[in-house]
């Protein structure tokens, strides 16, 4: 097969795993930098260009695309969906994934544990809103955050309403959002390659931070999950239509609580910690797939 991977950094753990064990798998692989892609589109034409070149039709892509590069990014995966290619994420549920606030909306509607969260308009009264989120200390993070920027913890009602307004006076977007004490500073984060949990580790921060992404110092551990937590982390999943992804959660006294579903998941540290190889499985799921008419998006939301 022929096979793109959409990535700005060819030198990242994550692409050159996939490349490898595409190219030992005997497909013919290109990783291009979707930042520098160009399109047009025309009457039942829709091309996507790069270096000067109009691209062949590939057989799949695989979207590595970065938070900053949402917009770009996903109107490059588009044009691909637009040529009839097999994408192991849809533009729509990547762009879906980098918003919070829906993604919250959708996990709650498909009944997946979440921390109680609250979305409010400065017209609404801050002391209510922290109420809402069960009181402070609450979580307070940006609608469109990534690696533990722009996630606070406010310890009293006082100063989550001056951070609140803060953001308010920026006009950033964000949700208020109880806090899970009983496991702050660790989260899981669970792989799912076609619709199964392949490898999960716990991460944990090195220092009193709460917050325990990879970005922000925190060191990942094999974890064994409960059969709770992996229908949790598969019901996430399905529930954002990602068939590959990384699904972060929290182990709370009411059950594994997800924070959020990531559409470009890094493979690295849960292949180094847990030795399992999920690249194969990556490219496996696409040799089983990426024949069959892309399947309509039904998340309605
Ligand atoms: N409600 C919460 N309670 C306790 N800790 C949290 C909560 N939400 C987030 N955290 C901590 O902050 C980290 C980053 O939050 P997350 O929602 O995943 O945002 P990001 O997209 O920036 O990674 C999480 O990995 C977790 O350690
Ligand atoms: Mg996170």
């Amino acid at each position: 097969m022929k096979i793109a991977i959409l990535s700005k950094g060819s030198l990242n753990y994550t692409t050159k795993r996939l490349k490898k064990v595409a190219l030992e798998r005997g497909h013919e692989v290109e990783v291009i930098n979707y930042a520098k892609c160009y399109m047009t589109m025309e009457r039942g034409k829709p091309v996507v260009y790069y270096k000067g070149e109009a691209l062949p039709r590939f057989d799949a892509i695989i979207p590595r695309i970065a938070q900053s590069y949402t917009k770009y990014g996903t109107a490059v995966v588009r044009q691909f969906e637009m040529q009839g290619t097999f994408t192991t994420a849809s533009s729509i549920a990547i762009n879906r994934s980098r918003d919070k606030l829906r993604s919250y909306q959708i996990l709650a509607r498909q009944d997946v544990g979440i921390p109680k969260t609250v979305f409010a308009r400065e017209t609404a009264n801050l002391e209510e809103v922290v109420d809402l989120a069960g009181g402070a200390p609450v979580i307070i993070k940006v609608a469109r955050g990534t690696h533990g920027n722009g996630v606070v913890l406010a310890e009293t009602k006082k100063a989550a309403k001056a951070v609140m307004q803060a953001f308010y006076v920026e006009g950033v977007n964000f949700i208020v959002q109880e806090f899970v004490e009983e496991s702050a500073g660790t989260d899981i984060r669970a792989l799912i390659v076609g619709g199964r949990v392949v490898a999960s580790i716990q991460r944990q921060s090195l220092d009193d931070d709460f917050r325990s992404n990879t970005h922000q110092g925190g060191v990942g551990s094999i974890v064994k999950l409960t059969e709770e937590e992996e229908k949790t982390a598969v019901k996430a999943a399905k529930a954002m239509n990602l068939p590959i992804c990384g699904v972060d959660m929290m182990r709370s006294k009411d059950g594994p609580k997800v924070l959020e579903v990531n559409s470009s998941a890094s493979i690295k540290t849960p292949e180094l910690v847990t030795k399992r190889d999920v690249a194969t499985k990556i490219i496996e799921y696409i040799e089983r797939n990426a024949k069959a008419r892309p399947r309509k998006d039904k998340v309605g939301a």
